[in-house]
């Protein structure tokens, strides 16, 4: 078992509320997967970018995933809604949660942390 490690991924100053995501990679599973981290309501979450429905990325436009109100993350493919918070499924097609992957800010900087799970990807 891999030591948990933090690595980095941003600047806190690039995440706003409900504003545009960031990309990262990721293995998971030993597989490499797309992910994101964005901020809602002034905290900062990361999950892999990979719809319960469909096994699909989800951003409409790159690195967009809130729905119009600013509250909901939002697959573009056939419109699942999740809570930012916790990626637990509220409305639509989706089959379970999101995939969370842990993170931490402090001086300003946001780090996601690799487990069992979760090991660094290729970028950023
Ligand atoms: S693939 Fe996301 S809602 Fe169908």
């Amino acid at each position: 078992m891999a030591d948990a490690a933090a690595v980095y991924l941003c600047q806190s100053s690039e995440l706003t509320d409900s504003g545009s995501a960031i990309g990262f990679e990721v293995l998971y599973l030993s597989q490499t997967c797309a992910a994101f981290v964005l901020r809602y309501a002034g905290t900062v979450y990361a999950y892999l970018n990979r719809c319960t429905h469909v096994p699909m990325e989800m951003d409409y436009q790159p690195n967009q995933f809130f729905d119009s109100t600013g509250h909901w993350l939002m697959c573009a493919t056939h419109g699942a809604m999740y809570e930012p918070q916790t990626g637990r499924c509220r409305l639509g097609p989706c089959r379970g949660g999101l995939v969370k992957i842990e993170t931490s800010e402090s001086d300003g900087v946001v780090h996601w942390h690799t487990s069992d799970k979760f090991q660094p990807g290729n970028s950023p």
